[in-house]
């Protein structure tokens, strides 16, 4: 089973996935879980990470950001992802596809149909059994990540985009929402962090118990 997080920076995807992780290695067996994030996941998606988020890269393009997302991309699901589904584990990766849909497509305004036709021959057509929208608003989310500069969390290139850029990206999300409703799972974000967990874990369970059956 592959699981999907998505959100707004600072909607909480990482700490939620860390957690989610957690609990289904309890529930399953370690070895049976695999948790990787997007930008990385690999050493080589790692490096491609670090070249994105520089604060130095001002100038890069939109088209070379997009590429190189999704350069990060084809390796994280060659390497990590589609072994780990053949050996029928549960992959949780915290932002996969989506936010290239909702940032670059949305956000940055690229040609739709040439972000969706190069995301596939990058994952070759993969896609998540369940995707968790952690939804905050705008403020709410720059107001952590703000918070969290301040005690050390990375501050990088995708964090100094305008207002316009962010409302653009909140809204490509809720078209990519609505255009496959039974895919996403939208969860309010704007809650203390067990709230959110414990929303994840019941709807994921009836997901699994769904499956099962
Ligand atoms: P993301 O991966 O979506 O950017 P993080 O999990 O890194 O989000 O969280 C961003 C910041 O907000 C961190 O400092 C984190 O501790 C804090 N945070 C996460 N979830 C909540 C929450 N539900 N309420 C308040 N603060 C939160
Ligand atoms: P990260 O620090 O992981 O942010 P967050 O904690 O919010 O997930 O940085 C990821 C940044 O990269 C975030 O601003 C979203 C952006 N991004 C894209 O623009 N396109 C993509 O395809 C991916 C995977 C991420």
């Amino acid at each position: 089973m592959f699981i999907t997080i998505e959100g707004m920076d600072g909607s909480g995807k990482s700490t939620q996935a860390k957690q989610l992780a957690e609990y289904l290695r309890d529930k399953f067996g370690a070895e049976k879980i695999v948790l990787t994030r997007e930008p990385g996941g690999t050493e080589i998606g790692e490096q491609i990470r670090a070249v994105i988020h520089s604060l130095q890269n001002q100038e890069m393009s939109s088209v070379t950001e997009f590429l190189l997302y999704n350069a990060a991309r084809a390796q994280v699901v060659a390497q990590v992802i589609r072994p780990a589904l053949a050996q029928g584990k549960i992959v949780l990766c915290d932002r996969y596809a989506d936010s290239t849909l909702a940032y670059q497509g949305y956000g940055r305004q690229l040609d739709l149909d040439m972000v969706t036709r190069v995301i596939h021959y990058a994952t070759g057509g993969l896609t998540p059994d369940v995707t968790f929208y952690i939804d905050i608003s705008i403020e709410e989310g720059l107001a952590r990540r703000n918070h969290g500069h301040a005690r050390g969390e990375e501050l990088n290139r995708m964090d100094t985009q305008t207002r316009e850029f962010y409302e653009r990206v909140r809204r490509g999300y809720e078209t990519l929402m609505a255009q496959e409703p039974t895919r996403w799972v939208r969860v309010n974000g704007a809650r203390e962090i067990g709230a959110v967990q414990n929303e994840m874990r019941g709807t994921l369970e009836a997901i699994l118990k769904t499956n099962a059956g």
